[in-house]
């Protein structure tokens, strides 16, 4: 099965590119399913369809599913939080306290990578489209198998602390038919199932990542800055989705100036994303629902291509630590010649230039206050090395 997550900010088109990369997919005779947590039922609108928690056949090959959050919550975690709210209040806590308290942070947002693992195993799909969150939320759905580790081993070291405590309450919980063992298991399960998706989600052969952008400065930015944590996850992003080009045909003096600016700001996107392929699809005059309207931003995005199909392999940077523990960007610059470049650096981007060609790179929160020690070519990629200033790290103490 093929996993294709669109991701984005807000309201450029993530929904109806998914669902319209579903239909088309379903057309080429992939038995394909497109699902999204969306609770503003989006994908139903743009499907015009009634979509449910459990998945829908629209058509042949095609089916919709609205992620029901609150489901596997209970599934994978409820379980468990009885059993820690249970020891909390016997510690004294509210119960309305303790129940914040042990909800796990993006969860939420991760009943989508339990059911990413359940279609997986079961193997009746072809193709898997998940309409994603936009950004914020999909990047910490992506990290949720690390943060729930870290948050699950603080919650831990916390009652490790009151050891003894854990057994009288262990029994106290047991006559309130809450197994000690399951509630265990249960979260084992859980972290075993976060490690699967996250291993599927991480093999670019099983899945890709998708960025949608229109062609405006501030979208492509915060476009940029996920591009560069996926790179740093681990997942591969194989093609920018631009939504909302304003066509030539359109000749009024009013859009001339929007056109001009579009213009610009394409060349933006192959400065941000490098290689990636760049798919693009007009402003259409009116909202797209429905079959034939989603039909048609399909034609425009894919042409005769197979949306399931890997378009990109590699990355166009990456960020790694070397022994010594100093992180290192790497840019692979296939065509560049030594003397031929130019870097510009601000504390959280990056700008090279390279013959005719610039490069932008946002830079990850943790490599903003540290300096640059040198950049090197190293089989025909471009290898940037940071190091923490000694001053600094004094300051710091
Ligand atoms: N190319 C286009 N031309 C015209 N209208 C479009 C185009 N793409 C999307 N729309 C319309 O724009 C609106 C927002 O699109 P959509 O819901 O797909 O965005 P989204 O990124 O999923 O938004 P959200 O972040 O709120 O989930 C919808 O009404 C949709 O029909
Ligand atoms: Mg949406």
């Amino acid at each position: 099965m093929r996993v294709i997550v669109h991701t984005g900010k807000g309201g450029v088109g993530k929904t109806s590119i998914s669902a319209a990369t579903a239909l088309r997919c379903a057309e080429m005779g992939l038995k394909t399913i497109v699902i999204s947590t969306d609770t503003a039922h989006s994908l139903a609108d743009s499907l015009e369809a009634k979509i449910g928690p459990e998945p829908v056949q629209l058509a042949d090959n095609l089916w919709a599913q609205e992620v029901d959050a609150r489901y596997s919550m209970d599934k994978y975690w409820g379980l468990f939080q009885k059993y820690m709210v249970a020891l909390f209040s016997r510690n004294g806590v509210d119960d309305i306290v303790a129940e914040e308290v042990t909800i796990l942070p993006g969860l939420e947002e991760g009943a989508h990578l339990l059911w990413i693992n359940k279609y997986f195993n079961e193997g009746e799909f072809d193709v898997l489209i998940v309409d994603a969150a936009p950004t914020a939320e999909t990047l910490r759905l992506l990290s949720l198998p690390d943060v729930t580790r870290w948050w699950f081993e603080r919650v831990l070291s916390l009652t490790r602390g009151a050891a003894k405590l854990l057994r009288p309450i262990g029994r106290l919980v047991k006559n309130d038919n809450i197994p000690d063992e399951a509630a265990w298991e249960q979260v084992q399960e859980l972290f075993k199932t976060l490690d699967r998706v996250r291993d599927l989600l991480a093999d670019p052969e099983v899945a890709s990542m998708r960025l949608v952008v229109n062609p405006e400065k501030m979208v492509i930015k915060e476009t940029q800055r996920t591009y560069t944590y996926l790179n740093l996850y681990g997942y591969a992003t194989d093609a920018i989705l631009c939504n909302r080009i304003i066509p030539d045909e359109v000749t009024d003096p009013y859009f001339a100036m929007a056109k001009d600016r579009q213009k610009e700001n394409l060349g933006l996107i192959g400065e941000a994303f490098g290689e990636l392929p760049l798919l693009k699809a007009p402003l259409f005059g009116q909202e797209v629902t429905g079959m034939d309207a989603l039909k048609k931003l399909a034609d425009s995005l894919y042409g005769d291509q197979n949306p399931a199909e890997q378009m990109f392999a590699g990355k166009t940077h990456t960020i790694e630590q070397d022994e010594a523990g100093n992180y290192i960007l790497l840019v692979p610059l296939p065509f560049a010649e030594k003397d031929d470049l130019d870097l510009y650096r601000s504390r959280d981007e990056i700008t090279l230039r390279v013959g005719p060609y610039r490069r932008n790179i946002v830079l990850p929160y943790a490599l903003w206050d540290l300096e640059i020690a040198d950049a090197k070519f190293d089989e025909s990629r471009l290898r940037i090395r940071f190091f923490e200033k000694r001053g600094e790290k004094q300051r710091a103490k």
